[in-house]
């Protein structure tokens, strides 16, 4: 079902690594995953989309960020345009549109939520790109100011990195990776160095910051004052942006090692992260009542690591990466099909069991799920 063909992308010649097979691979969407993903978005837009302010009843800035990229990428794959319009109405759309935005008042000083927020913007824009829409620079010279918002918030405190919030309390994995996947991808968009000396520097820093604990899993963050691992949860999204992160860098800079570094990651996250199904199980669900229940954000991490596992495998272009990683994606839309799914389309946050009064539907579980879909529509494979 793959259709290869030889990518010409040099870096991944001559080399031992299982993923330098130098042949780049492009797969035909699955036509029933599609369906499923169109159908959710529609039921999500439907449900919960605000035309009046341009959010989502019940969302928050960054899992709306989220929601958005997901569905425009969706649109961007399949070239449909089902959700026309949305981009320059929806909130983020509105300020991105605004060049004199007031960002930090946007994001309310989370830097990390600034960072889904450019993931957002420059999905939007390559959708209005594709559609001949007005202001596709308008959404990139905003991007670019979020951006600078990030990084003006690198220091030296634990060898550098970013930190989570502006008041600067806390320096986290998930706002380092969002870094180093917008630095890398952003270089790859602009061929701006600024971006690819921060996409380098973020790296080294991650490598050296001891997040990455001894099972190939990231942990949340540093000890305030003594910089050390936290050992705090090692959510899944966590596993999945440095994928994407690092994959772009390798593109960037040809240093295929890159790959092998986030595959640690990734084998990990399938090794640890799962119910004995192997469906992604995040630490706190539960589906029984009365057990543990994800928080609101938490609720949303699954869907962000398929997604970004599946930028991983677009980075790769790599047929051994897609056969490798392809029947894991397709497995975890199945699950959220079959066990995460309720008649009346909502998506709930436990994907690996059947609810049994634990699973959470809601504004931010339905998009998590739908980015399941949309990650193996492009990669799973197709029944
Ligand atoms: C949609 O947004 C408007 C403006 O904020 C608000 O008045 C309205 O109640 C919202 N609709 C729903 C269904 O929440
Ligand atoms: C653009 O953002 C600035 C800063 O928040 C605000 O003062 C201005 O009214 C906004 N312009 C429009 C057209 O919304
Ligand atoms: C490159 O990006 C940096 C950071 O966003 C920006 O300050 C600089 O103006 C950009 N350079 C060019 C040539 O666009
Ligand atoms: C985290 O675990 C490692 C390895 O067990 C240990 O060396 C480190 O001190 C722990 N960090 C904290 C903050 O306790
Ligand atoms: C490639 O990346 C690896 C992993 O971070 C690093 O150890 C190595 O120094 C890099 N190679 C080059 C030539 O930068
Ligand atoms: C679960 O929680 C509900 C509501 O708090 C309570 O009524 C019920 O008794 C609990 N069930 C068990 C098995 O603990
Ligand atoms: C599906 O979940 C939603 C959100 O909790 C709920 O409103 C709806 O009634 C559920 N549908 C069915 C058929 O149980």
């Amino acid at each position: 079902m793959f259709h290869l063909f030889a990518t010409g992308l040099m870096f991944l010649t001559g080399s031992c690594l299982t993923l330098a097979s130098g042949v780049g691979v492009v797969t035909p969407l699955c036509p029933t995953t599609v369906d499923i993903a169109f159908k959710e978005a529609h039921h999500l837009h439907t449900k919960y989309y605000n035309y009046t302010n341009g959010r989502y009843n019940g969302g928050s800035v960054w899992t709306d960020a989220n929601a958005l990229e997901t569905v425009h990428e969706l649109m961007l794959l399949t070239k449909r345009t089902d959700f026309d319009g949305v981009a320059d109405n929806s909130y983020i759309g509105r300020h991105a549109l605004n060049t004199s935005t007031d960002w930090q008042a946007f994001t309310g000083g989370y830097i990390d939520d600034a960072g889904w927020v450019v993931l957002a913007i420059w999905t939007m824009a390559d959708y209005k790109k594709f559609r001949g829409e007005d202001n596709v620079d308008t959404f990139l010279i905003s991007a670019g100011q979020l951006y600078d918002k990030i990084a003006a918030n690198w220091d030296d405190t634990c060898g550098g990195g970013v930190w989570w919030t502006t008041d600067h309390g806390y320096k986290n994995a998930i706002t380092n990776e969002l870094f180093l996947t917008l630095s890398a991808r952003g270089y790859l968009r602009t061929g701006n160095q600024t971006y690819l000396e921060n996409a380098k520097k973020t790296w080294a820093w991650l490598e050296s910051s001891g997040m990455r604990g001894p099972s190939g899993l990231y942990n949340d963050g540093l000890v305030f004052g003594t910089c050390l691992n936290n050992n705090a949860t090692t959510w899944t999204y966590n596993q999945g942006v440095i994928a994407s992160g690092l994959a772009a860098l390798a593109v960037a800079t040809g240093n295929i090692t890159l790959f092998q570094q986030a595959e640690i990651t990734l084998d990990a996250t399938i090794k640890y992260l799962t119910a004995p199904n192997k469906v992604l199980k995040e630490s706190c669900d539960d589906p029984l009542p009365n057990g543990t229940v994800c928080d609101i954000d938490q609720q949303t991490f699954k869907g962000i690591w398929t997604k970004h596992l599946q930028y991983y495998l677009t980075s790769a272009a790599n047929v051994l990466a897609t056969a490798k990683y392809g029947p894991f994606l397709g497995l975890q839309s199945a699950a959220v099909l079959r066990y995460a799914t309720n008649a009346s389309l909502d998506i709930g946050s436990v994907w690996y069991a059947k609810n049994e009064g634990g699973s959470v539907y809601n504004v931010k579980s339905l998009p998590s799920g739908i980015a399941a879909h949309v990650a193996a529509a492009q990669y799973g494979p197709c029944l």
